[in-house]
């Protein structure tokens, strides 16, 4: 399945946001974690919860639809804790499931996780983060083995880790005793998932700090959640009115959660007009922009999966400005397509890169090499002249739910076709 896009656009419109991938996931996992059925709302229908489902149900859980993104969790026929290896390759952030199963079950198997090309993601703090709770972990090649009645801990962090925190915390809200992880992730999907198991009867104090404390309880009841709004759909939509130009309504987002990418946004020239009780953000654009130095970097700090739009609008702005993405040493090899389609990008090192615009980028065709490099892509093929192909489209439907018709809604002359 590819994506054919022509160029260039101006973008105008109303668009409204999903909830969040990286909300749902943990949510989907800590469905696991209850005693009774979990409903969530405002899943956004992507290949990633799919793939979460089905590893659920594989397990044992039984997962059903409701009406516009509704799903309920039922773990009480679960019966295992050896996630499918056909499945995991395709979905690293299974690892969340860890937590809960290990609380449940004391076992559980790893296959290799799987996930983006965007670095060697290793599990290395997964495992030095269950051993800390008495888990015995053996490495046996691609298999990971976890085997363990867990006890309370104090982990402390040597890296931020998102999947991690959100994995330690399901295992501890479960797991008797007083336990506390430091330098802990602060990305806003951490608290909304405590929140919700506190909702359920959990003790979690210090979620969106550094440091949280669990006291861990045997029963955990139902709950009904909803995933936040998606801030990095949300970037990439602002992005896109940055590198194109026009003038754009998002809704049903929470530009709370977004402030540094409007603030460089805002200082690239672009009029944004926040409005957090509404939830939504007004940006309007006339290229070129000015072009400004973006560095990437735990919450609240900007996201790293917000980085590739926001490359591709620098590759519109007047001037020459360092892109320097701290957290993954492989998210920067996609600026090589976009010099493909005419952009002026000198790849300093894994970590760094030069853009120097405004370039003139034409239509040519590409492949996604990941969900976040995929969506800007799409970007750069709105803004280039002539006609793109963009190839693996998988790739983008695991992070962003009916792309073609939402950026069709707003100008976008897009279309999907079979490879
Ligand atoms: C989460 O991944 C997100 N995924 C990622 O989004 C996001 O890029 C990342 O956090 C950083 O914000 C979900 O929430 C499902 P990390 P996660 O552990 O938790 C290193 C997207 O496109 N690390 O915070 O897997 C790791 O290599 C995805 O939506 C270890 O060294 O990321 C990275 O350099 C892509 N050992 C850094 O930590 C480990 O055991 C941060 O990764 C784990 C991670």
């Amino acid at each position: 399945m590819r994506f054919i896009v022509n160029g260039p656009t101006t973008i105008h419109g109303t668009i409204s946001v999903r909830g969040a991938k990286n909300a749902a996931l943990p949510l989907l996992a800590a469905g696991l974690a209850l005693d009774a059925p979990v409903t969530i709302t405002r899943v956004p229908a992507i290949e990633d919860v799919a793939r979460m489902v089905e590893i659920m149900e594989r397990l044992g859980a039984v997962v059903s639809r409701g009406a516009d993104g509704t799903l309920q969790v039922n773990a009480a026929a679960l019966r295992s804790g050896d996630l499918p290896a056909d499945l995991t390759g395709k979905l690293r952030a299974c690892t969340i499931l860890l937590g809960p199963l290990l609380a449940r079950f004391g076992r559980a198997v790893l296959p290799q996780p799987g996930g983006c090309t965007i670095g060697q993601r290793p599990i290395d703090l997964f495992v030095d983060g269950f051993r800390a709770f008495g888990i015995e972990v053996t490495e046996e090649g691609d298999v990971t083995r976890f085997v363990g009645t867990p006890h309370a801990a104090r982990y402390v962090f040597p890296v931020v880790s998102v999947t991690g925190t959100e994995t330690l915390l399901l295992l501890a809200a479960r797991t008797p005793g007083e336990s506390a992880i430091e330098n802990a992730a602060m990305e806003p999907e951490i608290p909304a998932l405590a929140a919700f198991l506190n909702g359920c009867g959990a003790r979690i104090e210090g979620a969106g700090t550094p440091t949280i404390r669990i006291t861990g309880v045997d029963h955990l009841t139902s709950g009904t959640v909803a995933c936040i709004p998606d801030r990095i759909e949300t970037v990439a939509f602002a992005a896109l009115v940055a590198a194109c130009g026009g003038d754009l309504e998002i809704t049903e987002c929470a530009p709370a959660h977004v402030a540094v990418p409007l603030k460089l946004l805002t200082a690239m020239g672009a009029e944004v007009v926040a409005d957090s009780v509404a939830g939504t953000i007004h940006i309007r654009a006339t290229p070129p922009l000015r072009a400004v130095a973006i560095r990437t970097h735990e919450y609240p700090g900007l996201a790293t999966d917000a980085q590739p739009p926001l490359t591709v609008a620098l590759t519109q702005a007047q001037g020459v400005a360092l892109v320097h993405e701290t957290i993954y040493e492989g998210r920067l090899l996609f600026v090589d397509k976009l010099n493909k389609m005419g952009a002026n990008i000198i790849l300093c090192d894994p970590h760094r890169c030069i853009v120097d615009g405004p370039r003139r980028l034409h239509g040519t065709t590409l492949e996604s090499p990941d969900i976040r490099a995929g969506i800007a892509l799409l970007i750069a093929a709105a803004c280039a002249h002539g006609r793109s192909t963009i190839a693996n489209a998988y790739q983008i439907d695991r992070g962003f739910a009916n792309i073609e018709e939402r950026l069709r809604s707003i100008g976008v002359d897009i279309r999907r076709e079979d490879s």
